[in-house]
């Protein structure tokens, strides 16, 4: 089962969305096995956006995932990496398709509320980026012979 690497923007906390992101993300079927509350520092904000360095937003976009409390966390499903990609929604929340998350709660690409990896070796790196091994867990719901054949 493959595992992609989310995480609530500091927006997200400070608009009282954690419930509801984390919840479209339930609801399709994902399953939780890592998270956690916290304060991103320059140094990985600066290891996790260095794809980034040199483009005119980057020094904003590290001010901003550095401004406030994120809720890093790791999803697990079938095409988990592109499933939560498309619940997410295009980058400019202005041009995201309706009933993604960042088209219901979000307007600026500046503060478009959720980061998800964008293909499996992204999805490698950041995992071992933002957590430790012994920090994810393997288990299954009853709930899971309903949503997976
Ligand atoms: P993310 O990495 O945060 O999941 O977003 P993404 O893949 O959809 O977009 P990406 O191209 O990786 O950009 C990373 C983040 O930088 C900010 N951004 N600002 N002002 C701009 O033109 C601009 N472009 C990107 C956004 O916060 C974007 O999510
Ligand atoms: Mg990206």
């Amino acid at each position: 089962m493959e595992r992609t690497f989310v995480m609530i923007k500091p927006d997200g906390v400070q608009r009282g969305l954690i419930g509801a992101i984390v919840e479209r993300l339930e609801r399709r079927g994902l399953r939780l096995v890592g998270m956690k509350l916290m304060q991103v520092s320059t140094e990985l904000a600066e290891k996790h956006y260095a794809i980034h360095k040199g483009k005119p937003f980057y020094d904003g976009l590290i001010k901003y995932i550095t401004s406030g409390p994120v809720v890093a966390m790791v999803w697990e499903g079938t095409k988990a990496i592109e499933v939560v990609r498309s619940t997410v929604g295009a980058t400019n929340p202005a041009a995201a398709a309706p009933g993604t998350i960042r088209a219901d709660f979000a307007l600026e690409i500046g503060r478009n509320l959720i980061h998800a990896s964008d293909g499996e070796e992204t999805a490698r790196f950041e995992i071992g980026l933002w957590f430790t091994d012994d920090e994810l867990l393997s288990y299954t719901r009853d709930q899971d012979r309903w949503i997976y054949e």
